[in-house]
């Protein structure tokens, strides 16, 4: 059964930070997208799309609205939603005091269940449809995550975190557990419906030398699946890497060595990041997850997002949460605070570049950009609609705008999950807001 969703319509074909936006940009300001068995067979604007899809399509249209691809987060970690915003130190005092208890909890599965609907249905809210998702280090947290999300038919990404060291009993596996949870975990799930698997290493401190040759094995022995991990995210982390593989050049240098660079590999951070580290990053296609309101929170520092997009060795880049650490569902307050940080750094990120960054741009970065993060023929009916009139501040600051820059960029500024007013998954309505009363309504979850 075709359908069609009609408004104003934003999305990208190419990259903004690249080349100049007129280039990249399609905007639609009556614009038809016409949706069959999960995916967009049309778009472009109503007036010539109308008369060719024929009669008897049912078409949803969507005043004071903007439709967006739905947004993509690209490092996040749905066993850490009840701790979201805990208060204290930094990165590894963080990790000991909250996290590393929290996570031993998802051995129990019935636990991790609850958890992952609370965690999908907040992302559902916030009008994200795809995240690159880590689990815990047990293997029942995985299936938890991926069957949640199959009955969604979401396309996530998610894996089980290898951990053989510097952790609690309950959180480690060993590298060769690790090697055979993650081999089994990929032959259920990678490719199954929409789910994609991500060979997860937490971080270099948490792995001996033999778990990070076994995680690069595993990861090289399947491809097409990804790997994800963290990276120079913090001081006192980067001095730890260094004494406890003293033989490298630098923290990217042990993933490098290890087999673990390369397309579909992302790295959360890389706050502190030399050149020499964006150049083997570039060469090698590896890309980063750029996390402002982890960082922040944490006190890591500052994200150099202008060099990473634009320097001489240029790296793929896109948003994220890092929930736990990040302190927002919503990829809104993402732009936002990257926007904040990019200003620290004396770079005024424009809004269509901080637009493309949860869309287009974070699909690039997980190789994704042929399937989801455009509104495009062929393309999966991932779509997040945003209410223009959510609050009344973004009403009256939109009533003042002119240009859809200022429009967009109020957006970037006063957005958060209020704003989502229809969140589609794979053509599904799976999440909506009532425009005038606020009232919320899961479908599916
Ligand atoms: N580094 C290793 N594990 C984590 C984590 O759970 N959160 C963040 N922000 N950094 C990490
Ligand atoms: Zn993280």
């Amino acid at each position: 059964m075709k359908k069609a969703i009609r408004g104003r319509c934003l999305s990208y074909r190419g990259n903004p930070f690249a080349d100049p936006v007129s280039d990249c940009l399609q905007y639609e300001e009556d614009g038809l997208i016409v949706i069959e068995a999960g995916h967009i067979i049309g778009f472009g604007p109503a007036s010539d799309i109308l008369q060719e899809i024929g009669p008897g399509v049912t078409v949803t249209a969507y005043k004071d609205a903007l439709i967006c691809p739905g947004f993509i987060d690209c490092h996040v970690h749905y066993p850490q939603t009840e701790m979201i915003g805990a208060y204290g130190k930094q990165l590894i005092d963080w990790l000991n005091k909250y996290t590393f208890i929290t996570e031993q909890k998802f051995a129990n599965k019935d636990y991790a269940v609850r958890s992952v609907k609370v965690f999908l249905k907040e992302m559902l809210r916030a009008g994200t449809t795809t995240s690159a998702v880590f689990c815990t280090v047990h293997p029942q947290s995985v299936d938890a995550f991926f069957e949640q999300s199959a009955k969604l038919n979401m396309r996530n990404i998610a894996g089980k975190a290898l951990m053989d060291r510097f952790a609690p009993t309950g959180l480690k596996d060993t590298a060769q557990t690790g090697y055979d949870e993650t081999k089994k975990l990929i032959e259920k799930w990678h490719g199954k419906g929409r789910a994609l698997y991500a060979v997860t290493p937490r971080f270099a401190p948490t792995s001996t030398e033999e778990q990070m040759e076994m995680t690069g094995a595993v990861w090289q022995e399947h491809p097409g699946t990804y790997l994800q991990s963290h990276v120079s995210e913090n001081k006192a982390e980067i001095d730890w890497v260094k004494e406890l593989y003293p033989n490298h050049k630098s923290y990217v240098d042990v993933y490098d060595h290890y087999g673990q660079l390369g397309e579909r590999a992302i790295f959360g951070h890389a706050v502190h990041f030399t050149e020499e580290d964006f150049r083997i990053f570039s060469e090698t296609g590896t890309a980063i997850a750029h996390c402002p309101t982890s960082n922040l929170f944490l006190g890591s520092g500052l994200f150099q997002l202008e060099r990473a997009m634009t320097g001489t060795s240029p790296v793929r880049v896109g948003l994220a949460t890092d929930l736990g650490g990040g302190t927002n569902f919503s990829q809104l307050v993402s732009m936002n605070e990257a926007y904040k940080i990019a200003q620290l750094n004396g770079f005024a990120l424009d809004a269509h570049k901080a637009f493309y960054l949860i869309t287009r741009g974070a699909a690039e970065a997980l190789y994704l950009e042929d399937r989801i993060g455009s509104l495009a023929e062929g393309y999966e009916a991932d779509i997040t609609v945003l209410d223009l009139k959510a609050t009344p501040i973004l009403d009256y600051r939109l009533d003042h705008a002119e240009t859809l820059e200022e429009q967009l960029f109020a957006l970037v500024m006063l957005g958060d999950d209020r704003v989502t007013r229809a969140t589609y998954v794979a053509g599904e309505l799976v999440y909506e807001r009532n425009h005038e009363t606020g009232d919320t309504r899961f479908i599916g979850i």
